[in-house]
């Protein structure tokens, strides 16, 4: 069990680790529990099953010891907040074939049938997409797991949960956007996907944003990104660029399993989210930077080497 000390220690670290990301805008990525069990942090209430604990005395610092006397009533820190954005309803998609819904169902069916990969023989379920697509903004990523693969929708795991509230953080419904992945089906054990595998189910995704006809595409890891954009540079590289693929605009992102793993990114994710809403919103503010603009790294392409969650 932890001393009351190392309590203290932990909780003064996460009440700043908080403050830094509230002082950056991106606290909301939380889930309400981390949230609330946050704000007591930051108001320097005692949880309810430690009421009974002396209310700390000294005020958090990391540069060192209590700033007040012992005894002192503690002052309220503010922390520096930066305003939420708010956003107003987004664009529908427009342009399209009447008959869009039908041609992608008929996608989905097809998909459902397919042979043409050894993926067929260990898939529970072929992945298509998650979500409507009537708000023409299209998430593109690398292949199903574990979670994706028994359910039969993209992004329903845990990486899946915090795409959810990183699209609601900027305005935005997953039901309304359209989530795919390159590869439908879940290479076992989510090895990386083979080239063969690319090849065979490319075309799906190429099919589903040619009936989407999106404003723009946010790929979401580098595996997706250097299949769409036909790179071979390094995520750091090209995310929070605009580039365009068919002439619509695309912004590259991490993966939100990277996030998961380096919380650190969340910045940069969440700089690259408010570009997608401005793009979605406005169009595209200037020329895309060609791909070929971008060098490759030294090393060797992600989708050759690596494992398939582990480097986005
Ligand atoms: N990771 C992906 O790349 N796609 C999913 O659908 C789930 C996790």
């Amino acid at each position: 069990m932890r001393s009351k000390m190392d309590r203290e220690q932990i909780r003064k670290e996460l009440a700043l680790q908080l403050e830094g990301e509230i002082g950056r805008g991106i606290a909301f990525w939380a889930d309400e529990e981390w949230n609330a069990a946050a704000r007591r942090l930051l108001s320097r209430q005692p949880a309810p099953a430690e009421s009974a604990e002396p209310r700390e005395s000294a005020r958090v610092d990391p540069k060192g010891p209590p700033t007040e006397a012992p005894g002192a009533p503690a002052p309220r820190r503010t922390p520096r907040r930066t305003p939420r954005p708010q956003f107003g309803p987004p664009p529908l998609a427009t342009g399209r074939d009447p008959d869009w819904e039908a041609q992608l169902a008929a996608l989905s069916e097809e998909a459902h049938q397919c042979v043409k990969c050894r993926l067929h023989e260990t898939r529970r379920k072929v992945v298509v997409s998650s979500g409507s697509g009537r708000v023409p903004l299209v998430f593109a990523s690398e292949a199903p797991g574990a979670d994706e693969d028994a359910q039969g929708e993209a992004f329903v795991g845990r990486a899946g949960q915090l795409l959810t509230k990183i699209i609601a953080a900027i305005g935005l419904d997953r039901k309304d956007v359209y989530i795919c992945n390159v590869l439908k089906c879940r290479p076992p054990g989510n090895r990386n996907p083979m080239a063969d595998e690319i090849e065979s189910c490319t075309p799906y995704l190429q099919r589903q944003l040619a009936i989407l006809k999106p404003r723009l595409i946010c790929t979401l890891g580098l595996f997706a990104t250097q299949v769409l954009l036909e790179s071979k540079a390094p995520i750091g590289k090209l995310r929070g660029r605009v580039f365009r693929y068919q002439g619509i605009p695309l912004v590259p992102t991490y993966h939100p399993a990277a996030l998961l793993r380096n919380p650190n990114l969340k910045r940069n994710v969440w700089e690259d989210m408010l570009l997608v809403r401005k793009i979605l919103d406005e169009g595209l503010p200037a020329p895309a930077v060609p791909a070929e603009e971008v060098p490759a790294r030294s090393a060797k392409p992600r989708i050759e080497s690596g494992n398939l969650f582990g480097q986005s």
